[in-house]
């Protein structure tokens, strides 16, 4: 998503109120710095409105304040004012009036608990009160539910009569469901002047910013195209619902880009990755972080898949991959494990119960059944048989494995740490090798069987000495 318009327009500021407390979310953090999929709700607000090209933001804080205020102790263009106590987000406002006392252009007011507007939304809103050269644009929505928001009351034309909170309104003035969606624009002078002149007469006894629009003369109403836009994050059902709305966007983009998702609605993806066309993701599959997958890939059934690339042309099924890399036309799963900057290289196979760890891995390479492998370097067309264990951790520290080209494990072999196999080397199944081994060796480590013929009778029973005499 680009940069929305903002080119001729006249001075903008965003003032984003944030003080709050967030009683209904049961937070150990300041509500505004909970995160929605990855990112704070107040790192959304602020990286809209620089992308709505608004290069200066006035964040109104009070509740746990420092810590708000040390979250974004290095965003670009913020500034913070302070508001103790909260007596409502007119008061919130209120706290402006000496920071812009000799300001002349216009305020666009975001609370810090609606992180769903996007740039474009928030250019569209600054545009028509321009253009209109009004006092207040109230940006409104047309909510199917508009239990709790303040509800607007207009002219057929958008005009502005009056506008009414929730708990001061009468069951008559409850059916309106046009609500204030808590952004507006101003222009600045005209609030500055009626700002001081609030007061607490209402059912909650604080002071409203919504009481403004009486003492203004051109106030108009803006309805959001999508009102879903404007749903705020006052508990964990609502958080959880604005995760839903915008993964909906981001599968919606990335659809029409060219990716396949079967049961979309199962899978998630966040705003970082990035797809190319022609992949296909099949259902409960998470990708997360800074994670790239390639053209013709097929992710999932039921993978994660967390920073990390994936080549070309790999199928990776049921599977889990965390800050790893792995080359083209791979396979993996069902049920690996592949985490700590994995390595793999091109068309190799990693199979069933197989877990990487912090391991490089040449091209055509495979492990297919049950290993673990971890600090490892191994090379091309090695081949780790079922049950092979990279034995790399002595209580204390970790050691590395090498095995080289072309190099097969026998099945159940333990590799005990440090330790190099060179290349062309075959260990044989059921060897806990413990002592490097040479290019092109075969290594034996494990006790020579011993068959005791006719150690039981017919009944399986072990026969005695008396028995043995009657031995053929
Ligand atoms: C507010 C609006 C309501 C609108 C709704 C949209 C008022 C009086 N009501 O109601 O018309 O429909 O938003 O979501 O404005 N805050 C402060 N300082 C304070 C109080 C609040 O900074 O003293 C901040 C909060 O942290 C929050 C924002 O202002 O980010 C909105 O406050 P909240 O109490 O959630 O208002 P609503 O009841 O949602
Ligand atoms: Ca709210």
């Amino acid at each position: 998503m680009g940069s929305a318009e903002s080119g001729n327009r006249s001075m903008v500021v965003a003032a984003i109120l944030a003080a709050g407390k967030g009683t209904r979310m049961y937070a150990d953090m300041p509500k505004v710095l909970y995160p929605l999929a990855g990112k704070s709700l107040l790192a959304r607000v602020l990286d809209t409105v620089q992308k709505a090209g608004i290069n200066r933001s006035l964040v109104i804080v009070g509740y746990r304040g420092e810590e708000v205020r040390q979250a974004f102790a290095t965003y670009p263009n913020v500034e913070f004012v302070e508001q103790t106590p909260q007596l409502g987000t007119g008061h919130a406002m209120q706290q402006l009036l000496p920071v812009l006392a000799d300001y002349q252009g216009d305020v666009v007011v975001l609370a810090g608990d609606a992180p769903l507007f996007t740039p474009d939304t928030i250019n569209n809103l600054i545009q028509v009160h321009q253009e209109r050269q009004v006092s207040a644009t109230i940006l409104t929505a047309l909510m199917p539910d508009p239990t709790g928001y303040g509800r607007v009351f207009c002219t057929p034309d958008l005009q502005v009569e009056t506008i009414i909170e929730h708990k001061d309104c009468s069951p008559a003035q409850k059916l309106n469901n046009r609500v204030s969606t808590g952004a507006y624009c101003f222009r600045w002078p005209d609030l500055a002047q009626v700002l001081p002149k609030l007061d607490n007469h209402n059912a909650q006894q604080e002071y409203y910013l919504t009481a403004v629009f009486a003492m203004m003369h051109s106030v108009i109403a803006h309805d959001l195209v999508d009102w879903r836009e404007s749903m705020g994050i006052n508990d964990r059902y609502q958080l959880s619902q604005a995760y839903e709305f915008l993964q909906q966007q981001v599968r919606y983009r990335w659809m029409k880009a060219g990716v396949t998702m079967v049961l979309p609605e199962t899978i998630t993806i966040e705003e970082t990755v990035q797809l190319m066309p022609n992949v296909t993701i099949e259902p409960h599959t998470h990708l997360r972080g800074h994670t790239t997958i390639e053209a013709g890939c097929v992710i999932g059934p039921n993978s994660l898949i967390e920073n990390s690339t994936i080549g070309q042309d790999c199928v990776v099924q049921y599977a889990v991959v965390r800050d790893s890399t792995i080359g083209s036309g791979c396979q993996v799963g069902p049920f690996t494990h592949i985490r700590q900057q994995t390595i793999i290289g091109n068309n190799c196979r990693l199979g069933n119960f197989v877990e990487l760890k912090k391991t490089s891995m040449g091209n055509f390479t495979n492990a297919a059944h049950l290993s673990y492998l971890g600090d490892s370097t191994i090379g091309t067309k090695v081949n780790i048989g079922a049950g092979t264990i990279t034995a790399n951790f002595d209580g204390f520290n970790k050691y590395p494995t090498i095995i080289g080209d072309r190099s097969k494990t026998g099945a159940n072999s333990v590799l005990c740490a440090p330790v190099t196999i060179g290349i062309n080397c075959n260990i044989a199944a059921g060897s806990v090798i413990t002592e490097n081994v040479p290019d092109h060796t075969l290594a034996i480590a494990r006790s020579r069987q011993v068959n005791k013929e006719n150690y039981y009778d017919e009944n399986g029973r072990k026969r005695t000495a008396g028995d043995s005499a009657k031995l053929p």
